[in-house]
């Protein structure tokens, strides 16, 4: 019996390349680098400053605060807004875990809803999950679409609540002529690598145009220290770096032309893929950015493979929703709670598509999952 072997590769596809390949790109790190080892401001200082105008100017708000990371920006914002035990905050169920765990961190308890179609939060649920312990709602933009926020903030104003952004996976979506992380009471940003704009590193931000809170932030950042000695309140050390502010500011010019290739690449792969699999769209009235690409599969875990046998890199994003996790036995919640988000995490895959992959290995990759289909079929 002969066994059928995978062809060789016509092409190497990796899901992402963090390497800087771009030799300007690279030069212009390099100089940053040499700034801030120069001048010697490792902590906070000029570059975490400049590159909170600049990010605030870039979202259209009033404040941004540099922190150490999304999850940690997310935290911060609750203690800041006093959102704490016998709390809840309502968040999607279907995110990454971060969006639930920094509410476990602020001391409240998250209450997770199930999604839309296009993988934001479904506003019907989040309105029939307030109840009078409810202090805030975390709409995700999850994969770069924009959640429904007028929806959203019509739900909060009726029952008073607060509306923090969890723009992680969005920097530089927007909804209107309006950039997410600009809406709501507060938005949170990840610069993680992985992020449409990415440090070397851990990086976060908060941008708001509360006074308060900005204030609250600026402390709540380095252990609640207002001086060096007059600590007001118990706070963690979450300071955005200042090497990797310094990265950021180089980065964030290029932000639109990347995000431009990553909707290049979606609306290739919409037009060739969408009769042998469901594709993400973008919802109408907003500029999704697609921080991943995903399409949607019963053969999901199959097709992942023929890519794989193929040299194409593929993820899933996330195959445990966050009530399954081991870590949420606490929270009370079962298999089934939440259809929707279980059945999206049975079935998508997240296909190559940043703005580091070129015209041909998308094409490659398209032309293979086509290839899965007429194979299968
Ligand atoms: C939706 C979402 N929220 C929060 C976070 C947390 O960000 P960080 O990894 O910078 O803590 C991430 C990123 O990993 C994320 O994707």
């Amino acid at each position: 019996m002969t066994r059928q072997t995978a062809p060789t590769p016509a092409l190497t596809v990796p899901f992402i390349d963090l390497a800087v390949h771009d030799p300007a790109l690279k030069a212009k790190l390099l100089e940053a680098a040499d700034r801030v080892l120069s001048h010697g401001q490792f902590i906070l200082g000029p570059e975490v400053k400049k590159f909170e105008e600049d990010f605030a100017a870039y979202t259209g708000t009033t404040y941004a605060v540099g922190i150490g990371n999304g999850t940690d920006s997310l935290t911060l914002t609750m203690k800041g807004l006093g959102i704490g035990p016998g709390d809840e905050v309502i968040t999607a169920a279907n995110s990454f875990l971060a969006s639930a765990s920094s509410v476990i961190f602020a001391g409240a308890r998250p209450v997770l809803v199930d999604m839309l179609d296009d993988c934001t939060i479904d506003p019907v649920r989040v309105e029939a999950a307030v109840t009078p312990h409810t202090k805030a709602i975390i709409p995700v933009h999850l994969m770069g679409q924009p959640a429904d926020m007028d929806a959203i903030l019509a739900i909060a104003e009726k029952h008073g609540l607060y509306v923090i952004e969890d723009a992680a996976q969005a920097a530089g979506a927007k909804i209107g002529d309006r950039r997410v992380g600009s809406l709501g009471t507060a938005g949170s940003f990840s610069f993680h690598p992985l992020k449409t704009l990415n440090a070397c590193g851990d990086a976060g931000m908060v941008t708001t145009n509360d006074r308060k809170l900005y204030e609250y932030l600026l402390l709540a950042r380095t252990h609640g220290l207002k001086d060096r000695d007059d600590c007001v309140f118990w706070s963690p050390n979450s300071r955005l770096d200042a090497l990797q502010a310094a990265f950021l500011g180089v980065k964030l010019p290029y932000l639109d032309q990347w995000n431009a290739a990553r909707r290049a690449h979606a609306a290739f792969y919409q037009t060739c893929l969408a009769d042998v699999v469901e594709v993400a769209r973008e919802t109408p009235g907003t500029f999704n950015v697609f921080y991943m690409f995903v399409i949607q599969t019963d053969r999901r875990d199959d097709l992942q493979r023929f890519l794989r046998e193929r040299g194409i890199e593929s993820a899933v994003h996330y195959p445990t929703p966050i009530h399954l996790k081991r870590a949420a036995k606490d929270l009370g919640y079962k298999r089934g709670d939440f259809p929707v988000t279980e059945r999206w995490s049975d079935r998508i895959l997240s296909i190559p598509a940043t703005q580091w992959h070129s015209k041909d290995q998308c094409a490659y990759v398209a032309d293979t999952v086509r290839e899965f289909f007429s194979k299968e079929s």
